[in-house]
């Protein structure tokens, strides 16, 4: 009797530790007609693959959407163990290393730090278990590290640029939008986090696109907000303590740095009495097409969270069978073997539906 009450500790111990895979794993041996027979075969949902999804922190609006496609892409195909890595690149090694305890299928991994892909890919080759990288994009030379590596994003120099055609637009649209009237347009940049893809190309892509049109730029003043609406009030209401009106536009790297500096605009009187500065951001999220429609952001990108997380799980589970993703397993076109690439959209009020 104690040896069977054991046994059945240690079967449930072993199906907590494999935590979502629960249902993958014999609990406690069955009772009754099955127990007798030969049936034990386990029914087919308790075949699906189980994925580890660690997100670089839970607490970002955009990745909040990617998280959330991640869940919804898995029903009925994969079981997805989705953790909080907490904006720490040693919090997401120890996750990662749990995943690997538990002999998860595969990996989908949002790193904190891009240049700390490397580690989690010798982690993972070592384990043999795949893995997909998404939104932060690690570097060539660890991409190349082993044949299981994949990336899922979204081309940044395509954001920067359509930020920076939006401000074009708008420019030959308002030549009012020249407060000053010295054919130079003064802006200010609230930046994402340092050495980010996204950061770095978007603020280099959305200048050259307006600089490309023929239009001359000065830049009043750059800071980092970190992607934080909040940082990104604070940034813009110094930006218009030491500038004030100086400023002709505001670009962003996203849409929640550009509702921050909205707010902080809105404290100084914009957006009422016909005064108008236009503000752009990245991502299209709910409350940024809020902001469209009030008419307060000129603009945004689309940055398909719903696509970019399908596609991470769809190749993640792919892999996890043993397969070689490409369109035909995956949904998604595979570029240099490694690569998906989800396209960026122009969103303004117009055509915000598309966005929805
Ligand atoms: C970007 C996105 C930002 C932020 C960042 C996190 O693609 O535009 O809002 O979510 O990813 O890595």
């Amino acid at each position: 009797m104690k040896k069977i009450v054991s046994t059945i500790i240690a079967a449930a111990l072993i199906t907590t530790i494999v935590g979502c895979g629960a249902k993958t794993e014999t609990a406690a041996p069955s009772t009754g007609a099955a127990a007798g027979g030969a049936k034990t075969e386990q029914p087919a949902a308790a075949k699906k693959p189980v994925i580890g999804v660690a997100i670089y922190k839970f607490d970002d609006t955009f990745m909040t959407g990617v998280r959330n496609a991640i869940s919804t892409a898995a029903e009925g195909k994969a079981q997805v163990d989705i953790v909080d890595s907490q904006n720490a690149q040693p919090t997401q090694n120890d996750k990662v290393d749990l995943f690997i305890t538990k002999k998860v299928n595969a990996l989908a991994i949002n790193p904190v730090d891009r240049t700390g892909a490397g580690v989690i890919i010798d982690k993972a080759k070592t384990a043999n278990i795949p893995v997909v990288f998404f939104n932060r994009e690690p570097l060539a030379d660890d991409m190349k590290k082993w044949d299981k590596v994949y990336y899922v994003g979204a081309k940044a120099e395509q954001s920067g640029t359509m930020e920076g055609q939006l401000i074009v637009d708008y420019f030959k649209a308002h030549p009012e939008a020249d407060k000053n009237k010295d054919g130079v347009l003064q802006y200010v940049m609230l930046k994402g986090e340092p050495g980010h893809q996204d950061a770095e190309l978007r603020t280099k892509f959305s200048i050259k696109a307006i600089e490309d049109s023929g239009m001359k730029v000065e830049k009043l003043a750059e800071d980092t907000a970190m992607w934080d609406r909040v940082k990104g009030q604070e940034k813009m209401a110094a930006f218009l303590a030491a500038h004030g009106d100086k400023i002709e536009a505001v670009i962003t790297n996203n849409d929640d740095m550009a509702l921050g500096a909205i707010e902080a605009l809105k404290a100084k009187g914009y957006f009422k009495d016909n005064k108008f500065i236009p503000v752009v951001g990245v991502d299209a999220t709910a409350p940024a097409l809020k902001a469209l429609e009030d008419g307060t952001l000129l603009g945004t990108v689309l940055n398909d969270a719903k696509n970019q997380g399908k596609a991470t799980l769809n190749l993640a589970a792919a892999l996890a069978a043993g397969q070689t993703p490409n369109k035909d397993n995956s949904g998604y076109e595979v570029t240099d073997g490694k690569y998906v690439w989800v396209p960026y959209k122009k969103i303004t009020k117009e055509n915000m539906n598309d966005a929805k």
